[in-house]
């Protein structure tokens, strides 16, 4: 059970299989790891398994794919519990993760926390009656430049405020679906107010001459010349000494 959700009750399906559709993509999964290595597709074959059943994984479904790829069933609790991006209890049909890292805090996601709170009735970790949301903090979703984010299911909604966060809580509400990204205009994470080129004209320094750095000449000892080389004195010789005569 992962620390982002509050402790509920509910049943574990007795068993689990995947649709006929769903089973031919896991074969085709499994067939992109070498022989051997069919292990690898532990994590794409969760996903799948999740997304078949209302994004969270039974551990029926765990069990089967374990069965499928020859392993212990152990091994894939390992995986699935490890990673948060495995839910192992029933969420909301609108899995809110509210990033709450520095970045986004400092940006603001406690107004965005508290919106959500406030419109949906509920508390972090929590999920509504009606099952339409759930609420979670997460770590750093690694979209910081555009913070505070919040991740809806597969997309990420950027550059929030309360008020943004409310009109996307309302679309979601009524069934609609809001635009994803940023959400105070700008495109992709260009400078807020203007477009990447724009800021670069603005921005960039004019371009000055390069100063060119004289090198001082290397002191380099001129080689001898031929008449240099013929007047050089030959070199002494020297006669060997006499061995020290024996007494
Ligand atoms: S801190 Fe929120 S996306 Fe990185």
């Amino acid at each position: 059970m992962s620390l982002m959700f509050k402790d509920i009750e509910f049943t574990q399906p007795a068993e689990f299989q995947f649709t006929k559709a769903n089973l031919t993509k896991a074969k085709k999964i499994i067939e992109k790891y070498p022989e051997g290595k069919q292990q690898s597709a532990v994590m794409p074959l969760l996903d799948l398994a999740q997304r078949q059943n209302d994004n969270w994984i039974p551990t029926a479904a765990m069990d089967v794919i374990a069965e499928l790829l020859d392993m212990p069933r152990i091994k894939v609790y390992e995986v699935a519990t490890f990673y948060t991006m495995y839910n192992k209890q029933p969420v909301g049909k609108n899995l809110v993760q509210i990033c709450r890292t520095t970045p986004c805090w400092l940006r603001g996601s406690d107004d965005v926390t508290d919106v959500c709170k406030d419109k949906l009735g509920i508390d972090v970790g929590e999920t509504t009656s009606d099952m339409n949301f759930t609420v979670v903090e997460v770590e750093c979703l690694g979209a910081c430049v555009n913070a505070p984010v919040v991740q809806i299911n597969d997309d990420y909604y950027e550059d929030l405020d309360a008020n943004s966060m409310a009109k996307i809580i309302d679309a979601l509400s009524a069934g609609e679906k809001p635009a994803i990204g940023s959400q105070c205009g700008r495109h992709t994470s260009e400078p807020a107010g203007m477009s990447a080129n724009d800021y670069y004209k603005e921005e960039a320094a004019p371009v000055k001459k390069a100063i060119v750095v004289k090198k001082a000449p290397i002191a380099t000892k001129a080689a001898p010349s031929k008449k240099q080389i013929a007047k050089k004195p030959a070199a002494k010789k020297t006669q060997p000494k006499a061995a020290k005569k024996s007494k």
